[in-house]
């Protein structure tokens, strides 16, 4: 009798450069997620923010489970998501992979102390309720405690297929 494949076998049949190709293909914006955690500073660039519910207002995001991010996002903690405008495409690579992050920004402590970078298009502000587990990634669930919209005008910076992007309005 044939027996059906497992889900890991299964797994091992998709190739996960084309996978990494495909998810890609979403375009997203980008935001740096930042936290002050005892005292340190934390701060990590993220496209796989989300809103998730208007009532009660929580968001989303997905961390690499190996994230030295990870140890300051303890349930009852408190992060900020910094929305990037297109002006701000070195900030989203010095978080994605520099040294001495907070060093080379202009941030002001927001609510529970998590940085708030000058120059976001908007800010938010949340307190951790789960961590849920998601493969490889954790995903963090925040209620969000407060807001600001800083620059009603700015434009977005975009992640396309690997790459940054300005977004353009049709015409
Ligand atoms: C545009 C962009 C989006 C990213 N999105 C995520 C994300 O959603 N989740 C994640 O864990 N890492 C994401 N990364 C990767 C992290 O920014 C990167 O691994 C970072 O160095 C992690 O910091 P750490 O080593 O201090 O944990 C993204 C990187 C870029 C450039």
């Amino acid at each position: 009798m044939a027996q059906q494949a497992t889900a890991a076998e299964r797994d091992a049949l998709i190739d996960q450069r084309q996978l990494r190709a495909i998810f890609g293909r979403f375009a997203t914006g980008v935001t740096v997620i930042t936290a002050n955690y005892s005292g340190e500073l934390f701060g990590v660039t993220v496209n796989s923010f989300t809103s998730l519910s208007l009532d009660p207002p929580l968001v989303l995001f997905c961390l690499h489970d190996r994230s030295s991010f990870r140890a300051a996002l303890d349930v009852g903690s408190s992060f900020t998501v910094n929305i990037l405008s297109e002006e701000q495409r070195g900030i989203a690579g010095l978080f994605a992979s520099g040294v001495d992050r907070f060093l080379k920004v202009n941030s002001l402590p927001g609510l529970g102390g998590s940085p708030v970078l000058t120059n976001s298009l908007a800010y938010i502000t949340c307190e951790v309720t789960q961590q849920l587990p998601g493969g490889d990634h954790v995903i963090i669930v925040g209620r969000v405690i407060d807001t600001g919209l800083l620059r009603r005008q700015g434009r977005p910076l975009g992640f396309f297929a690997g790459a940054m992007h300005k977004l353009k309005p049709y015409q």
